[in-house]
């Protein structure tokens, strides 16, 4: 690829979705554009090159920028982060809010669903104890192919395989064939939209808790930045965000900070130390 080619792909993808990508990337900029240009019927690199130069032909750019994306996921995904939201968070925030009985929660980079059925597992095992409650998840992403699988619900047997025990898998989902579909029961409380993180968050409301684990890795640290600061405007003073294990706050905003003892979650940072959903140290270590 020619390195003026590589300059022009890096600059959209990055002004398109926050994707840094470095000059020892381009085998992957090659092995997924290619598919690209054989759907736009283009021979090859140089020619989506000159394709996408005058930067008018929109569905191109959408599908260049969702084949860069990486959707790798997987149902319980490092297991703690889910243990900590049943057995701490869910109990902390559901006194809090016993007069609303109302909790939102976000999934702000969802990929093909498998971290919003996995809470709306949790959800749906622990709802008993909590009676008249709405309980609502809202997954997004930026990628509208892989939010399609989301919204659809079904999954592979090696999918089902990574993280989900038998027994939920037998419970919430129904066998097709090697295909597994989730039940309507976890459908019920999941709405998945595409939404894009470089822009405001304002009109999805507010949410009790956030979910935004393993899509900051792929951005810089302005662009970190500019996206927990908005995060940090949906939450109540007694909201929790949930980072993926490579990811932090920690020189990155002063808006969020860690929760002691509890990797990978942050609260506000001028949240009051006396609130009890910020004071869980030992709950669940
Ligand atoms: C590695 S997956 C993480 C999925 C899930 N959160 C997990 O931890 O298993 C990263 C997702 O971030 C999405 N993504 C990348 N850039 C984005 C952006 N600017 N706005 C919203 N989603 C984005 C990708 O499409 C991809 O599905």
């Amino acid at each position: 690829m020619r390195s003026e080619d590589f300059d022009m792909f890096r600059d959209l993808l990055m002004r398109r979705s926050g994707l840094v990508l470095s000059p020892d990337k381009v085998y992957l900029l090659e092995s997924r554009l290619m598919p690209v240009a054989r759907k736009h019927n283009l021979r090859g690199l140089d020619e989506l090159a000159a394709k996408v130069k005058p930067m008018s032909d929109e569905p191109l750019l959408v599908d260049i920028t969702e084949a860069m994306t990486t959707n790798e996921s997987s149902f319980f995904r490092d297991q703690r982060p889910f243990e900590l939201f049943k057995d701490v968070v869910l109990p902390k925030l559901t006194a809090e809010r016993s007069a609303q009985r109302s909790l939102r929660i976000w999934s702000a980079a969802c990929s093909s669903g498998q971290e919003v059925y996995t809470l709306a597992m949790i959800l749906a095992e622990e709802k008993a104890k909590y009676p008249g409650w709405n309980f609502s998840i809202l997954g997004t992403d930026l990628s509208n192919e892989i939010l399609a699988k989301a919204q659809e619900g079904v999954y592979t047997q090696f999918e089902v395989q990574r993280g989900l025990p038998i027994a939920q898998l037998v419970k919430y989902f129904d066998q097709n064939g090697e295909k597994w579909r989730v039940k309507d029961e976890l459908r019920s409380i999941v709405k998945f939209k595409p939404f894009n993180l470089l822009t405001s968050p304002a009109s999805l409301g507010q949410f009790d808790v956030i979910f935004c684990r393993n899509v900051l890795i792929y951005f810089d640290p302005p662009t970190k930045t500019k996206v927990l600061d908005a995060l940090s405007g949906l939450l109540p003073s007694d909201g929790l965000l949930f980072l993926g294990g490579a990811e932090t706050v920690l020189g990155i905003t002063e808006k969020f900070k860690p929760m002691e003892g509890q990797r990978g979650t942050y609260r506000l940072a001028n949240a009051s130390d006396a609130n009890p959903a910020t004071t869980m140290r030992g709950a669940a270590a």
